[in-house]
């Protein structure tokens, strides 16, 4: 798999005692609970399909390229066989390496060694079993595999597709390069529709322009993360990641997941090479609590009697599988032994205590922090072993083995909300800049609406679990409130829009980053950007630019940026106009990667790089532009200035273009605040 930046890518033992209960008591006072706004429209590519979490099957994980029908046929069997498909197992997806070309006309040519029979018989045996039959692509031109794309050949790909009588598409985002993901999952999303059969799709863009925000309606799943790998929480160079880390990533996520419209941590590794059963079970458990698709990822086939049980366990996938598709959250997380809770449509809460640290621990939850009355009766019933366990009057308490989980269902007398409030109840804002708000809700579930009094001011969304973005449009005063649907507490947040102070002629542009903000005071500008990248053909950054004509040079200290992301980057930037693919160079500080020189020298086409020793903030930057020629310096004192190196870009830039700092956090999902002072600009004589 190859990502955006030039860099390379792709139970326990129920007890108590008196040392456990004073620090489940002082714990209490500090911590902060976590409430889910729950929605309960229904929306989605075809609803009806996906009420609950799509689960099946894909040959990826286990077999990667070397997939062939014998393969399927033999899992198909297994599926039905173990009792896959009872336990609510459908989808049985062939992933990349089954395409071989196109013919004259266009339409994929399926790679006849493996296939020999051809897809249709495939679909048509899966479909006799009762299951049903998955394929993939990819939006580039080609597949991550290197197989044929499905770039510009959507329409004849979702006929031929609905001819075979697939009923799943998994799309990948390999060799996209100036690509738009919206844009091109809705093309496929459209081209299915056309198709006449309805065929889920399966977004797997990996997360890169935050899916979640945009993917509902388009696709019915929407892949959050990079690939899961075969570990517990190993991280590869170029982005793969075990199973833990990707649960992480999948915390704040849960207001954008539901019925017809799910977030996909990916495939499951359960029974691959690496994992323990301990961490097989963990694994799995996780997934439930998110309401992730259930696809299983080894081989069926040959599958052991441990790894079977796991995944057909009825009372954890029916957590899954619940109708209120609320995504579990987590509610507490102290150095890795980690709570997290699901309400469940019969009322009750599904409570997960999961332990990634290398001892066994004693773990614990209170009736009170799910929504329930301390002191009454609450029913625990232990989800693996399937049975009841003796009820609790406040607390459950459990050892946890090392990497290990266990999951009760809990139901209690439920609590009335007892407090709502915004973390702050005044912020003032200047114009064009963003500032997240938090909620605090005990008891932590119950449904919430946030509005703005104005729009117009300071529009609202939302922005994880209880956090809410603020975006100051126009100077003025609005409120922010919150009310829960029982309607007896509500909650609010005044807003003050001041004048932006950023001095002119400096302007901010969010280049399709609309998480940009940027501030001014005493010489130090503060700058703060999302987006996924500067690279490939659509950039996604924070700009604090001005206007130049003919040749000059920027200069600036870099005094720090708070993202810690490898490839995160705060710089200078020589840009010929602000649309996302316009021609550029920069030169930036990484987190990770030293100071790097990129550039674009053709507008919508690929970028190039030269990365340098790895910095100390606070730093220097200079760049000047003289003709078509760019030369980057660096600097400890601001004095003293070594020569980076210089870029010659093919074409001049027009007369007029842009300079200034820029900021990206390389994920359009978290922020970098950078810091710079000692900004200069200024025109260099012909
Ligand atoms: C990407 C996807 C994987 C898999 C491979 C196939 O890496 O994210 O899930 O489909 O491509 O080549």
């Amino acid at each position: 798999m190859t990502i955006s930046n030039g860099d390379a890518l792709p139970k326990g033992k129920h007890g108590s005692n008196n040392r456990i209960i004073r620090e489940i008591i002082s714990m209490k006072k500090i911590l902060v609970l976590v409430l889910l706004a729950t929605q309960t429209v229904v929306f989605g590519q075809f609803p009806e399909l996906a009420k609950t979490p799509p689960m099946g099957w894909n040959s990826w994980n286990a077999f990667a390229l070397e997939i062939n029908s014998k393969i399927v046929m033999a899992v198909v069997d297994s599926m039905v066989s173990k009792g896959l498909a009872e336990a609510g197992y459908q989808y049985i997806v062939i992933d990349d390496g089954w395409q071989i070309s196109r013919d004259e006309k266009g339409k994929i040519i399926v790679d006849s060694t493996r296939f020999p029979e051809g897809i249709k018989y495939l679909a048509d045996y899966v479909h006799s079993k009762g299951l049903k039959f998955g394929i993939y692509t990819c939006c580039g031109t080609k597949t991550c595999g290197g197989k044929p794309g499905s770039y510009g050949y959507e329409a004849i790909d979702a006929e031929t597709y609905a001819e075979w009588g697939v009923d799943f598409i998994k799309e990948d985002w390999c060799y996209t390069d100036g690509l738009e993901t919206q844009t091109q999952y809705s093309i496929m999303s459209d081209a299915i529709r056309a198709s006449g059969r309805p065929m889920l799709l399966s977004i797997c863009e990996w997360g890169v322009s935050s899916p979640w925000e945009w993917a509902e309606g388009i696709g019915t799943m929407w892949r959050t993360t990079t690939d899961i790998q075969d570990c517990f929480d190993c991280i590869r160079d170029w982005g793969g990641m075990g199973w833990v880390h990707i649960l992480e990533k999948n915390a704040d996520l849960a207001p954008w997941a539901g019925p017809g419209h799910w977030n996909d941590p990916d495939m499951l590794e359960v029974g691959n090479q690496a994992l323990t059963p301990v961490e097989c079970h963990s694994h799995f458990a996780m997934w439930c609590m998110l309401a992730a698709p259930l696809i299983a990822g080894n081989n069926i086939s040959t599958m052991n009697d441990t790894i079977e049980a796991i995944l057909i366990a009825p009372e954890i996938i029916a957590i899954d599988q619940d109708p209120l598709g609320i995504q579990g959250i987590r509610i507490r997380n102290n150095n890795g032994l980690q709570v997290w809770q699901k309400p469940l449509n019969d009322g009750s809460i599904a409570v997960a205590l999961l332990n990634v640290t290398k001892s066994s621990a004693p773990m614990f939850v209170t009736l009170e922090e799910i929504g329930f009355k301390n002191g009454v009766s609450g029913s625990v019933r232990d989800l693996w072993e399937r049975r009841d366990l003796v009820s609790i009057k406040d607390t459950f308490l459990t050892e946890v083995e090392p990497h290990g989980v266990v999951v009760v269902k809990i139901k209690g007398e439920k609590a009335p909300v007892s407090v709502l409030k915004f973390d702050q109840p005044s912020i003032d804002l200047n114009k064009d800049n963003h500032k997240l708000i938090k909620l605090t809700v005990l008891p932590s579930v119950t449904p919430i609406t946030v509005t703005s009094s104005n729009e117009d001011i300071a529009s609202i969304t939302i922005s994880g679990v209880n956090t809410y973005r603020l975006a100051a449009k126009k100077e003025g005063t609005c409120t922010i409130k919150a009310s829960i649907s029982e309607g007896n507490l509500s909650a609010s947040c005044k807003v003050l829009v001041l004048p932006s102070n950023i001095p002119l002629p400096w302007r901010l542009d969010d280049i399709k980053d609309d998480k940009a903000s940027a501030s001014y005071e005493n010489g130090t500008f503060s700058i703060e950007g999302g987006g996924a990248d500067i690279w490939g053909g659509n950039d996604q950054f924070a700009f604090l630019n001005r206007e130049m004509a003919n040749d000059s040079y920027i200069l600036a200290r870099v005094i720090s940026m708070t993202n810690t992301d490898p490839w995160a980057k705060t710089g200078l930037m020589f840009r010929e106009n602000n649309t996302p693919n316009s021609r550029f160079v920069m030169i930036s500080v990484t987190p990770a990667n030293g100071i790097t020189l990129q550039w674009r020298d053709a507008s919508g086409g690929s970028c190039n790089k030269r990365d340098f020793s790895v910095p100390e903030l606070p730093v220097y930057l200079k760049l000047s532009k003289i003709g078509d020629t760019f030369t980057a310096y660096k600097s400890s004192n601001g004095i003293i200035w070594d020569l980076l190196g210089e870029v010659i870009l093919t074409d001049l830039f027009a007369e007029k273009y842009l300079v200034g700092m820029e900021v990206v956090s390389h994920s359009s999902h978290s922020l970098n605040l950078s810091k710079f002072d000692n900004v200069k600009v200024t025109p260099l004589e012909k």
